[in-house]
């Protein structure tokens, strides 16, 4: 498979909320339609710090990877959180996954951004595979604390 990697376009719509689907299924997660069109609109919009690059395979988009830029405290150049990472179930092992990396990266070393980092489950094994070969995990723990959200229906 020759995947090529570029910028997510207004076309991609239908391809990437399939795909997104396809995640949240993977993470028995739902997240708002409200929340989802709000991404995707955010992805188009270049003052937004959020961005998404999606792995095509001649006309098929068969994955992404989202990634949020942010500053921080210990260096003066923005960091990058790879927020998301998907291929297609059917292309998986293609290196999809890996090509997307490697662009960010790519893109970060370009632009100057201080680093790229990422999560994962330490029971997601088949990640972990890919992610390892770039370097070991830091060993650093998340913890998160979800607040209130605003009531959907009052929006
Ligand atoms: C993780 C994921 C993005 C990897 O995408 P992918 O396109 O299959 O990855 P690649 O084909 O680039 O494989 C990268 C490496 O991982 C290894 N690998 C990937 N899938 C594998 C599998 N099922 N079994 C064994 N090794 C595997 C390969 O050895 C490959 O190494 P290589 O490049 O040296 O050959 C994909 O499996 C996925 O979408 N999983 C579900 C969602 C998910 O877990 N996202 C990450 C959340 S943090």
């Amino acid at each position: 498979m020759a995947v090529v990697v570029r910028w997510i376009e207004p076309s991609d719509e239908a391809a990437w909320r399939r795909l997104w689907n396809g995640y949240l299924v993977f993470y028995a997660a739902t997240v708002p339609e409200a929340v989802t069109a709000h991404t995707f609109a955010r992805f188009l919009d270049p003052a937004a710090p959020i961005g998404c690059r999606v792995a095509v395979d001649g006309e098929r988009v068969v994955g992404f990877a989202t990634h949020v830029l942010h500053e921080g405290t210990w260096a003066s150049a923005p960091l990058c959180y790879l927020e998301d990472l998907f291929v297609d179930e059917a292309v998986r092992g293609s290196g999809a996954g890996r090509a997307l990396i490697d662009d960010l990266l790519a893109l970060g070393r370009a632009a100057g951004w201080d680093r790229v980092y990422w999560h994962t489950y330490e029971t997601n094994a088949t990640a972990r595979r890919l992610y390892d070969s770039y370097k070991p995990a830091t060993g650093m723990i998340v913890y998160q604390v979800d607040l209130p959200k605003p009531d959907a229906s009052a929006a």
